[in-house]
């Protein structure tokens, strides 16, 4: 495997630079409800999607909602409450997580923890309030590293109050897919090879279901990218030759609009990231959007220019900052400290680990699914990380003691970094975040809503393998 191009990229330090300059603005403002959104349906059921790759394209079965892969686009003002009646016509239980919204914890769809799984036939209704704006998607949380995988996902936009003015609204779903020599998708599901290594890596990569995906632009508009990576595994460092696009939010919450200028923009499992991107090329031309992926350094599309200028007048006008959503006080002088030692997959120095209550050597726990693990519990889920108060403010010590990059995300909550490696940083909020092998990365939180909150590895075969746990947030009243 080619190293992953971590150093040097400047994730950490745009992040923090963006997250710095950010603080001034990231002031409470009350929201005033708006009306609610009406209730509608969402299907998972088997189903097929058109993918395009090599000269055709290839109708792949895949598991969805609503017919479609990605399910439909969610979207909403923030204010509004979500309401959705969902409704499993799988062969197999299932539940749907609202990835970085922040639902009271029994509207969360991590299934067993917070819920029962919806079985077969049976319906669940999912219903909250949408606090912050910004770019999310919903995805399955039960046997995601199958039902995932086959394509149980969609994106959920909530638009801020006074979005900032842009021509168009582009959304590029970042996946990759296993694609056997006959065009189908590979059901070879729970490789534990796979499972204690990166993960399920594709063989194709996709924008939007396409391979070199063509992203149609005009010259002189300005267009807001939503990226979202929704492969199980893979991460993706973009570089947008010929454009310099600016970061404005990333999961969903803004940053102090900050162009790229050249640097790669990482995005791990899980992770969006919203640009604004002036089109600035000429009728006719066409300018690459390349990655670097685990393996690979890929075309994953390209921005296709019409034979017409056209926009508003907007591109190369100031980019302002997103209206903040409303974000906690962070007391880091009374904080909860606890560790988290990330260790097991392949090429590491786990021997064993606690599962169901005993511990098992490194056969055994194969055996049982699992290869990594959180403070020595592979995974099993019968006891929380901690147990805290509502309100308190948490800091967890990640330590990746593993030689595979991860991808850990915080249900429920969002969080900053304020520590990695050896330097102290002022992080974005965020609710994943990339470690590369043997980094040591500390995030910052309030506890602010009761419930049992899951902390993971969003590479889907590392959460199953063992990299899982939750936080156990109890009501004032305890
Ligand atoms: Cu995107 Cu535990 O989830
Ligand atoms: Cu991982």
């Amino acid at each position: 495997m080619k190293p992953f191009p971590f150093a040097g990229t400047g994730l950490t330090r745009r992040g923090v630079l963006a997250g710095a300059a950010g603080l001034a603005s990231l002031g409470f403002t009350a929201r005033t409800p708006l009306a609610a959104a009406s209730a509608r349906r969402l299907v998972a059921a088997p189903g097929r999607q058109a993918l395009a790759f090599g000269n055709a394209s290839h109708l792949v079965d895949t598991w969805c909602y609503d017919g479609t892969v990605p399910g439909p686009l969610l979207r909403y003002r923030v204010g509004d409450r979500l309401e959705i009646d969902f409704e499993n016509r799988l062969a197999e239980p299932t539940a749907v997580h609202w990835h970085g919204l922040r639902p009271p914890n029994a509207m969360d769809g991590a299934a067993p923890l917070t819920q029962s799984p919806v079985d077969p036939g049976a319906r669940m209704t999912y219903a909250f309030d949408l606090s912050d704006a910004g770019t999310y998607w919903y995805h399955t949380h039960f046997r995601g590293w199958n039902q995932q995988d086959r394509g149980l996902y969609g994106v959920l936009i909530v638009d801020e109050i006074a979005p900032p003015k842009v021509d168009r609204d582009i959304v590029l779903v970042l996946d990759d897919w296993v694609i056997t020599p006959d065009g189908r998708l590979d059901t070879r599901f729970g490789d534990m090879h796979e499972w204690a290594h990166a993960g399920r890596l594709g063989n194709l990569a996709t924008v939007n279901n396409s391979r070199d995906a063509a992203v149609p632009l005009t010259a002189g508009e300005r267009v807001r990218l939503r990226l979202v990576n929704v492969a199980n595994a893979q991460i993706f460092a973009l570089q947008f030759a010929g454009h310099d696009p600016v970061l404005i939010a990333e999961d969903g919450e803004p940053v102090a609009p900050a162009a790229l200028r050249g640097e790669p923009l990482i995005l791990g499992p899980g992770q969006r990231a919203d640009l604004i991107l002036d089109a600035t090329g000429s009728p006719g031309s066409v300018a690459p959007l390349d990655a670097f992926t685990l393996t690979d350094e890929i075309r994953l599309g390209r921005f296709v220019y019409g034979a017409m200028a056209g926009g508003s007048g907007l591109a190369g006008t100031e980019i302002a900052p997103l209206e903040p959503n409303a974000r906690p006080v962070l007391d880091l002088a009374n904080a909860r400290r606890l560790e988290l030692h990330m260790e097991g997959g392949a090429m590491g120095r786990m021997r064993g680990a606690m599962m169901g209550g005993r511990m098992m050597g490194m056969r055994e726990l194969v055996g049982q699914g699992r290869i990594w693990a959180f403070n020595g519990v592979a995974g099993d889920m019968e006891a929380p990380l901690a147990k805290v108060r509502r309100g308190e403010t948490v800091v967890v010590e990640m330590i990746n003691d593993t030689a595979f990059p991860h991808a850990m995300h915080l249900h429920g909550m969002h969080f900053r970094e304020i520590r990695r490696n050896d330097r102290a940083v002022e992080g974005s909020w965020r609710d994943t975040t990339v470690m590369a092998s043997d980094d040591r990365v500390s995030i910052a939180f309030v506890a602010e809503t009761p419930g049992k909150w899951m902390l993971h590895c969003h590479m889907i075969e590392h959460q199953a393998g063992g990299m899982m746990t939750y936080l156990d947030v109890a009501d004032d009243a305890e």
